[in-house]
């Protein structure tokens, strides 16, 4: 039995500690000249590499248009890996076993050619590594490349049927932006379907990679204290929260497409409500924890219409200010951005889940750049006690609220009240924490380790499925809609936490945003 049939099977229902190796396959990485490729893709890979979790026949093929050597490939990605990977420095044993699979085809996307060139290189590889037939495609490229290397691949024959896995896989993964809107979505998938089975495509939300993301089902469904509590029986209200403290960095251009709900709130955001949110799967595998998440994002009550729209969302944009005590440009002076955009850096939303467990519950969600700090939290505020026991001068007796850090300082903090110690009855709140850091040592793999590994082993549930995207994009394209209509984004200063009308979003309610 080799090593990838022995121990496979999802990470959850084999226990998270349990380590497998993938089995030998090719990934060919689309656009590997590019900026994912060199940050996260193949310090990813070299990493698996180093623990051992990536099969010694394995091989790497880079596919891009500058022209360049197997030689200067490798040359290049040893200095990418040097700089990015989380292990530093290079292992010089593991690099050279690593770096004798690594190969190189210069071709543009639009040129048959390459497509031969690349079948003749996997062939090869097949015959001389043992790559058994078993490819991975990393579509690293933008959107608008997609259909031009899903055609060609089909054409050139690189497509296996997926009902004859046994004789090699052929998995394709591909990055977001998944659409732009509705429309858009249906179409890209249309165009991912025409050429590869569901089963094959792996829509990576990097979200989905982090320990943090996956502890939250973990801390949900292994523990029985928890469950009981977490309903609209004792829950008051939820707050999620995107925080990044930097601005667009460069990409301005690509921003003013995209927008915060396009590019955080569309994919991120509803990943992670729907896991907070869902209930409890029939089992730990890709198609049952799948189909608990897209029951929340569908339950989600639309928010459509201008009316409906201007009462519940807020869009802000950033405008000068400070980060890190040093003065930062407005976003409408970033390169690449009109003077008059119209384009959000932050949005805030006031959302409900239509079902039995969430009914009537709030669920508030912002995400945002140039916020005062980076911190993506979900917060569980819960309801007041029934009756105050002791006296105002006692001091506020505050709900309780677990909060969930997915990052930085990962880790989950209840709240709760406390009596002071002395003569007096004051209370005041107290924080339990646990922290990840303090308790595990350092920083566990990257989410892409993990993301390209299951991609390897074959196991989806890290990865959005084509019916969780459109239910998602069906309740966030009305929206997008109606605030074409509506008044531009409000200014808020960078370094704050947003514009006064997401303030007011809350308040109207009785509620505060958390300072987290
Ligand atoms: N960068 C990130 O952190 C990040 C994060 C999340 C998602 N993404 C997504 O990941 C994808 C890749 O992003 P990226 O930042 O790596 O892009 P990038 O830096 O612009 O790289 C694009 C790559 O595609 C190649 N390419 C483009 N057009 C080509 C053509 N017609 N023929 C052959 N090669 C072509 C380029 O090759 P040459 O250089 O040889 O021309 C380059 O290797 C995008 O979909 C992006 O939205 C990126």
């Amino acid at each position: 039995m080799d090593a990838s049939t022995s121990n496979s099977g999802n990470p959850l229902r084999a226990g998270l500690a349990t380590e497998r190796t993938a089995p030998p396959c090719a990934v060919v990485i689309f656009g590997a000249s590019g900026d994912l490729t060199k940050r996260k893709l193949l310090p990813a890979l070299y990493n698996l590499a180093v623990s051992r979790l990536l099969a010694p026949g394995s091989a790497i093929v880079g596919f891009a248009r500058r022209p360049k050597t197997d030689e200067q490939f490798r040359e290049e990605q040893k200095a990418n890996v040097a700089q990015f990977s989380r292990r530093k420095p290079i292992d010089e044993a593991v690099w050279s076993t690593f770096a004798s699979g690594l190969h190189y085809v210069a071709s543009s996307f639009e040129d048959s050619h390459g497509y031969v060139r690349l079948r003749d290189a996997l062939e090869r590889l097949d015959r001389e590594r043992g790559t058994r037939h078993n490819r991975v495609y990393y579509l690293s490229v933008p959107p608008s490349e997609f259909g031009v290397i899903l055609r060609h691949l089909r054409e050139a024959g690189l497509v296996a049927d997926p009902k004859h896995e046994d004789d090699g896989f052929t998995r394709v993964v591909i990055e977001k932006p998944f659409g732009t809107d509705l429309a858009t979505g249906e179409a890209l998938n249309q165009e991912l379907l025409s050429v590869f089975d569901e089963k094959q495509v792996f829509r990576i939300d990097h979200y989905l990679g982090k320990e943090t993301v996956q502890n939250l089902l973990v801390f949900r469904f292994a523990n029985s204290i928890f469950e009981p509590i977490w309903s609209r029986e004792h829950v008051d209200h939820v707050q999620i929260t995107v925080a990044e403290d930097i601005g667009v960095e460069g990409r301005g251009r690509f921003y003013e497409e995209a927008g915060t709900t396009r590019d955080v709130v569309q994919n991120h955001l509803l990943q992670i409500l729907s896991i907070a949110a869902m209930e409890a799967p029939v089992a730990f595998d890709a198609n049952a924890v799948r189909d608990e998440k897209v029951k929340v994002v569908r339950a989600l009550r639309p928010i459509r219409g201008l009316e409906d729209v201007a009462r519940q969302t807020v869009r802000g944009q950033y405008v000068r200010g400070t980060t890190d005590g040093k003065p930062v440009p407005a976003y409408s002076e970033e390169e690449g951005v009109p003077q008059d955009s119209r384009t959000e850096t932050y949005v805030a939303m006031k959302a409900y889940i239509d079902n039995w467990r969430w009914g009537g519950v709030p669920f508030y969600l912002r995400a945002g750049k140039r916020l005062q700090k980076r911190v993506t939290e979900i917060a569980l505020h819960f309801k007041p006690v029934p009756h105050a026991l002791f006296a105002a001068s006692a001091g506020r007796v505050e709900p309780n609220v677990l909060s969930i850090r997915i990052q930085p300082d990962e880790g989950i903090t209840l709240r709760f009240m406390s009596k002071v110690p002395g003569p007096e009855t004051t209370l005041r709140p107290v924080t339990m924490d646990f922290k990840y850091g303090a308790t595990f040592g350092g920083a566990g793999p990257e989410a892409y380790e993990r993301l390209l590994l299951e991609t390897m082993l074959g196991d989806a549930t890290l990865f959005a499925r084509s019916d969780e995207v459109r239910a998602a994009w069906s309740w966030i394209t009305p929206m997008l809609e109606a605030w074409r209509e509506l008044d531009p984004p409000e200014a808020y200063a960078s370094g704050s936490w947003g514009p006064d009308a997401a303030d007011a979003l809350l308040r109207a309610d009785g509620h505060a945003w958390r300072r987290p």
